[in-house]
């Protein structure tokens, strides 16, 4: 078992972490906010990450977890460092380094010869090979080893990774690490560190891509009378398209898939390579809110004035981030146009922007002029829906994630619009 530091207890270091805890290894993880060491230390995690806080406390109380503020414990007399610090979009959509170039510095005079600083944070195709320059040190080696963890799934796909990518010029330190994986039992790729960055960016794109897809797909069966799910259905039984992220929504968000996409384009701009695909991709994403937008609008009519309810407003079920969140950009879009906002999402309690939060569906149906499910927690199919209905002045409802059960919500007397399906004017018109 080795000594591992961690730098970064953000969800992604601090997953890491409490992870190789579990795993048997000894590890310090190190975050600049005290604060928030003081409250790991107590084994409070302020994530909302199933399996996180009890795996944290388990490393507390086992003496193989330790949470620092300042870096210096994390980076003497450890066999690895882990940077799991933060690359937010900068320049032009570049990903900003500021973070992990600051790590380094402070890692080359203090880490112990042998040890190897690998890179978990998300860089750029070219960054491992270009900051071991800056290292400098011979004893030291410099590994990629991107990570793939979904948040509200982080600590399962930690421990159940389907891969673990590792890359390195010198391949017996990339061994190393894999070997620190040893007890998931998951396959490894060994590479080039360019190749081990690449397939980060190359996964997450290829996701987002599916799904601006998808999305466009769903305007298009809206207007030729086509249904969605029963499209998706079709498709997800071929194994060469696989069965999942092909739900439409409102857009992708959170925190890694608009930073990706834009990073790896500006990756493809300076390296001089044309790449159409990934520019539509974040195109048709950024229509995305302008769409549920008319069609909320289609539905309500003016929208000044309207006051609407909103289910959900993290960017997907199952987290309480609201970074990126397209339920937000939704929300502004409406607010623009003289929407009054009410919000219910079961992770969120304080007022987001435009949206008054309340603290349940009920709360946001009174009075409304129409509700619009924008995230698809599970517990919003299974509403009360006569009760809603009566509740609001016009049974209005646009289900932007196709998780409404459509006969009941019609049955209560609700006007159901829902996303890449006929809409209902459409059909009655046929009959
Ligand atoms: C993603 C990657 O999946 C993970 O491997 C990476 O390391 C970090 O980024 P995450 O940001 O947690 O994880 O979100 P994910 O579950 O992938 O969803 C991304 C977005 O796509 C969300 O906005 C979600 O609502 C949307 N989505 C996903 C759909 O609209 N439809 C789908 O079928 C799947």
């Amino acid at each position: 078992m080795s000594k591992i530091g961690v730098i970064g207890a953000g969800y992604v270091g601090l997953t890491t972490a409490a992870c190789f805890a579990r795993l048997g290894h000894t590890v310090v993880c190190a975050d600049v906010d005290e604060a928030k060491v003081a409250a790991l230390s107590r084994a409070e995690v302020g994530a909302h990450e199933p399996g996180l806080a009890e795996l944290v406390g388990e490393g507390l109380r086992a003496g193989r977890l330790r949470f620092v503020s300042g870096n210096a414990e994390a980076l003497s007399g450890v066999d690895f460092v882990f940077l799991c610090v933060p690359t937010p979009t900068g320049v032009d959509g570049a990903a900003d380094l500021t973070a992990v170039h600051a790590v380094l510095r402070e890692a080359r005079d203090a880490v112990a010869p042998g040890c190897v600083l690998v890179i978990k944070s998300t860089v750029p195709a070219g960054t491992t090979e270009r900051v071991a320059e800056l290292v400098g040190r011979p004893d030291v080696q410099v590994v990629s080893n991107p990570e793939f963890l979904r948040e509200g799934h982080a600590v399962d796909d930690f421990l159940r990774p389907q891969r673990v990518v590792v890359g390195a010029e010198a391949e017996e330190a990339a061994h190393r690490v894999v070997g620190l994986y040893a007890r998931t039992g998951a396959p490894a790729l060994v590479t080039g560190s360019a190749s081990a960055e690449l397939v980060k960016y190359a996964s997450n794109c290829f996701l987002a891509m599916k799904l601006s897809y998808v999305n466009s797909l769903a305007e298009l069966c809206e207007r030729v009378g086509a249904d969605i799910s029963d499209v998706t259905e079709g498709m997800r039984l071929d194994d060469r398209i696989g069965a999942s992220f092909l739900e439409p929504g409102p857009g992708w968000g959170g925190s890694c898939f608009p930073k990706d996409t834009r990073a790896l384009l500006s990756t493809a701009d300076e390296a001089h390579v044309d790449f159409p695909l990934l520019r539509a991709t974040i195109g048709t994403n950024g229509h995305q809110p302008h769409r549920v937008v008319s069609m909320v609008r289609d539905a309500v009519g003016p929208l000044a004035g309207a006051r609407l309810g909103l289910l959900g407003l993290t960017f997907k079920a199952g987290t309480d981030d609201l970074r990126d969140s397209p339920a937000l950009a939704v929300a502004a879009l409406l607010a623009e146009e003289g929407a009054k906002l009410t919000g219910y999402d079961p992770c969120v309690s304080t007022d987001c922007g435009p949206v008054r939060v309340l603290d349940s569906p009920e709360a946001v149906a009174e009075g409304a002029d129409g509700l619009v499910v924008l995230t698809e927690w599970p517990e919003f199919a299974e509403l009360d829906w006569p009760n809603l209905a009566a509740a609001m002045t016009r049974p209005i409802i646009i289900d932007t994630r196709n998780l409404l059960p459509g006969d009941k919500v019609t049955e209560a007397g609700f006007h159901l619009i829902a996303l890449g399906r006929p809409a209902q004017p459409l059909i009655q018109d046929q009959n």
